[in-house]
């Protein structure tokens, strides 16, 4: 079939498979471009298939050679119906990686029910043993209790009182202020159930539990600061609260792997334009015009650069890891630097639906939406029939 873009608010509801393949094909080559990495061996990466979790699997695989199981929840193809993007980033991702003989199997379901969980385990003990690295990088909507059975919905509002702020509708242009109400009932407990540490730590419980870390094995998962100016819907806003529950989980999984030498770390990354951050009010100005201001520093970084960094920066240095005074791995030390931030402070005054083509990056955050799904990259033929039942060759 011949595949469109078909938008709809913050989400594509169709994906490009070959889009999708050279963009994995671009990170690949991106990361071998840098050089091999004296990183891990065997990883499980849980929300492995867009993101920072597909990068660091990328890194992973391709960086250090490793041998890697992806868990994430993606739509397969029907016919006549495109998978989601995910998929075909993870059929693109296998498919190299097995062509550069390394193993890499995945496990397509809900990463927060004991099924998956159960079902990962037993693939692990199966194939690999002990494993050396797991990556947390979940960004879900919503969580399904494994022991309680509640539905809980993660939202993304402010505490306390009404914020007020510009925004830019990325598909229009339009600069426009919006409100956003405050939490209430539930909000907080339910962002911190889905977004916060409460999933990770189970996982890393059961994983222990089962003997299949390593001796030395490290764990991290993603979270996120950003400036002043967005902290009322962000860091201090619900899903703020579940970063500091994540934060704070990191510490007690730390505390659980002492026996056997293990570490847990937070790594705080960049603001990138993903399925997840452009459904955020107020972000996508904000990225539009951070994303102006560090490439015009050519300190521009995507979620493959951020993760390459993260690995052979701050990881796998042979020294011991570099941490902030809250004990989090820092990436997004360019994005937070002074002059940067300065800079988007006296653009943010001046942005309006006139001046923002000219003075933040829309155009950039256009395309790297667009090519979330596959679309809009170099060197495809969006004219061409292309099939999209892809299969996943390591799917389980
Ligand atoms: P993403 O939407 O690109 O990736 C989410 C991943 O989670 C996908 O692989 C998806 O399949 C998987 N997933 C979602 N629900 C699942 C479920 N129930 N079971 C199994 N898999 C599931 O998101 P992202 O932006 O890469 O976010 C990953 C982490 O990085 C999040 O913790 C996010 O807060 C953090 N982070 C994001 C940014 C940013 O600007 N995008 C910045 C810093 C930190
Ligand atoms: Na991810």
């Amino acid at each position: 079939m011949i595949i469109a873009p078909k938008i709809r608010g913050f989400i594509c509801l169709t994906a490009h498979p070959e889009g999708c393949a050279q963009n994995v094909l671009n990170q690949i080559n991106y990361v071998k471009s840098k050089g091999p990495i004296d990183g891990p061996k065997k990883v499980l990466v849980i929300g492995a298939s867009t993101g920072f979790g597909l990068s660091s699997r990328i890194t992973s695989a391709f960086g250090s050679n490793a041998s890697t199981i992806g868990v994430y929840f993606e739509k397969p193809p029907a016919p006549g119906k495109t998978a989601s993007a995910g998929w075909y980033n993870t059929a693109a991702f296998e498919a190299q990686a097995h062509e550069a003989g390394l193993y890499a199997k995945s496990i397509n379901g809900d990463a927060f029910s004991k099924e998956i969980k159960e079902k990962t385990l037993e693939l692990i003990k199966a194939d690999l043993g002990q494993i050396d690295l797991v990556i947390y990088s979940l960004a879900s909507p919503k969580r399904v209790h494994p022991v309680t059975g509640v539905v809980h919905n993660s939202v993304l509002k402010p505490i306390g009182e009404v914020y007020t702020n510009k925004t830019v509708d990325f598909h229009t242009g339009i600069v426009s202020d919006i409100s956003i109400q405050p939490a209430g009932g539930d909000d907080i407990e339910n962002t911190i159930a889905v977004m916060g540490g409460e999933d990770w730590a189970m996982w890393i419980d059961e994983l222990k539990a089962a003997n299949l870390l390593a001796p030395g094995a490290t764990t991290v998962a993603y979270s996120y600061i950003g400036p002043t100016l967005t902290e009322a819907v962000y860091r201090k806003g619900t899903i703020g609260r579940a970063k500091d529950h994540l934060e704070a989980t990191a510490f007690e999984i730390a505390e659980k792997l002492k026996d056997i030498n293990g570490k847990a770390y937070v790594s705080v990354n960049k603001a990138l334009v993903t399925q997840a951050s452009s459904a955020i009010p107020v972000i996508p100005l904000y990225i539009s015009l951070l994303y102006k201001i560090m490439k015009a520093e050519g300190i521009h970084e995507g979620c493959i650069e951020q993760i390459q960094r993260l690995f052979k920066d701050r990881l796998y240095t042979g020294a011991e890891v570099l941490t902030d005074d809250k004990g989090r791995i820092r990436v997004d030390d360019l994005e937070m630097r002074d002059d940067v931030q300065a800079q988007i402070a006296t653009l943010w005054s001046e942005a309006t639906t006139e001046s923002l083509p000219a003075i933040g990056d829309l155009a950039g955050y256009k395309k790297d939406f667009l090519n979330l799904f596959g679309f809009d990259v170099a060197g495809v033929d969006y004219d061409a029939d292309v099939n999209e039942m892809v299969e996943i060759s390591g799917l389980v």
